[in-house]
């Protein structure tokens, strides 16, 4: 079996190739490189001493993708290419919306002509907006505060309508949590360009030194330590659930939505501390003012993903910090 994977040098991408690789499937990458660099190709390579195809290639240029399906048999797709930054989206939405969405559309097209019809979307927990929780994929979503949590509504929705007008296409859409954590190898994790928007990547380039100190926002929730909680999600875990996602489309027809989280809540401070004590290292801190648009807690009901795909997470949080520090130690200018 053959999975074409878009944005496959990117951090889930890289390690879902991984996992890909080592199950045994054929892997061919589609990556523009805007937010990776080939060498990461390199290294899963090295990890699992197996080859995959490559192009540099935009999911909008349609004749590129073309001649990525005529040039191998693609069994099924999964879509990682997108821009992610929420920031950033509010400052260049129409960016976004072309990238992410009409790339999106771009790829469709091209495997609906191909006659390839099963596709893993990378979908995000942001598009629950203000639900209780924990949240369930039947809740209602689009209640998005940012164009790039919008495009993944309207990605998800675009998709639940290709199904609608052709019964044999097969959908899934993984509403991602909050990924940390790297390869255990230290050859592959979050790279990300300049200064980072998230909180592990902001931990670990304190950790190593490349930044000051971090600022924790908001200190005075209604949470039990007043900072906020989300599902954590080792990145190997959540590319796990990946290669269940594609089991499960190559025998069905249909479109769902899974949740992939562990179910269970961390705090910011707790995060931090789990870091310090896996690294060794105090981390320089302060608790500042709250950041626009967080919302105080939310983590994800699991229960579909692990029935349905027959996906459990395994690693906790101390695992994903020693993960993401020994990526950082071996790789403190990231990887080139
Ligand atoms: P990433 O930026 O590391 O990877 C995305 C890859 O897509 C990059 O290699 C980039 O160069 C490539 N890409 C972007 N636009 C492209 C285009 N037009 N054509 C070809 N390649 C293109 O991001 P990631 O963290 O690996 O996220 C992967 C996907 O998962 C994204 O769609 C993201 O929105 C989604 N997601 C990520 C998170 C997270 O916290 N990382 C959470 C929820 C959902
Ligand atoms: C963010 C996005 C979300 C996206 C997700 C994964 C926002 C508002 N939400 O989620 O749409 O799906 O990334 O890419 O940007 N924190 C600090 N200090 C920092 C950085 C973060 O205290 O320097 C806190 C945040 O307030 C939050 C937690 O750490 O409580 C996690 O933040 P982050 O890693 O940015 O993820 P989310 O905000 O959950």
């Amino acid at each position: 079996m053959t999975i074409l994977v878009t944005g496959g040098a990117g951090y889930i991408g890289s390690h879902t190739c991984v996992e890909l690789l080592d199950a045994g499937y054929d892997v061919v990458v589609v990556d523009n490189y805007y937010n990776s660099v080939p060498a990461v190709l390199d290294r899963v390579e090295k990890i699992t001493g197996k080859t995959l195809r490559r192009y540099d290639c935009d999911i909008r240029d349609r004749d590129g993708l073309e001649k990525v399906f005529s040039e191998n048999k693609i069994d099924a797709v999964i879509h990682f290419a997108g821009l992610k930054a929420v920031g950033e989206s509010t400052k260049l939405p129409l960016l976004y919306y072309e990238n992410n969405i009409w790339g999106s559309i771009v790829l469709f097209e091209v495997m609906e002509k191909a006659g390839c019809k099963k596709i893993v979307f990378s979908s995000s927990a942001t598009v629950y907006g203000n639900n209780p929780i924990p949240y369930k994929e039947d809740m209602p979503t689009g209640d998005v505060s940012s164009p790039y949590g919008r495009t993944k509504h309207f990605i998800e929705k675009i998709l639940g309508d290709v199904y609608e007008a052709d019964n044999s296409w097969s959908i899934s859409l993984l509403r991602y949590f909050n990924p940390i954590g790297a390869h255990e190898s230290g050859l592959i994790g979050e790279d990300p360009n300049g200064i980072p928007n998230n909180l592990m990547p902001y931990i670990s380039r304190v950790a190593i030194g490349k930044l000051e100190k971090l600022t924790v926002f908001g200190g005075d929730y209604d949470t039990p330590d007043g900072t906020c909680i989300r599902d954590y999600i080792h990145v190997v875990d959540l590319a796990r659930a990946h290669l269940c996602a594609v089991a499960d489309i190559l025998k069905t027809t249909g479109i769902e939505a899974y949740n992939i989280g562990n179910g269970k809540g961390s705090s910011v401070l707790e995060i931090i501390n789990a870091f310090e004590q896996a690294s060794g290292i105090k981390l320089n801190y302060v608790i500042g003012d709250r950041r626009a648009g967080d919302l105080p807690a939310f983590y994800a009901d699991p229960t579909k993903a692990n029935t349905r795909l027959g996906w459990h997470a395994e690693y906790g949080v101390d695992k994903m910090c020693l993960d993401t520090w020994n990526f950082q130690r071996k790789n403190p200018d990231g990887i080139r």
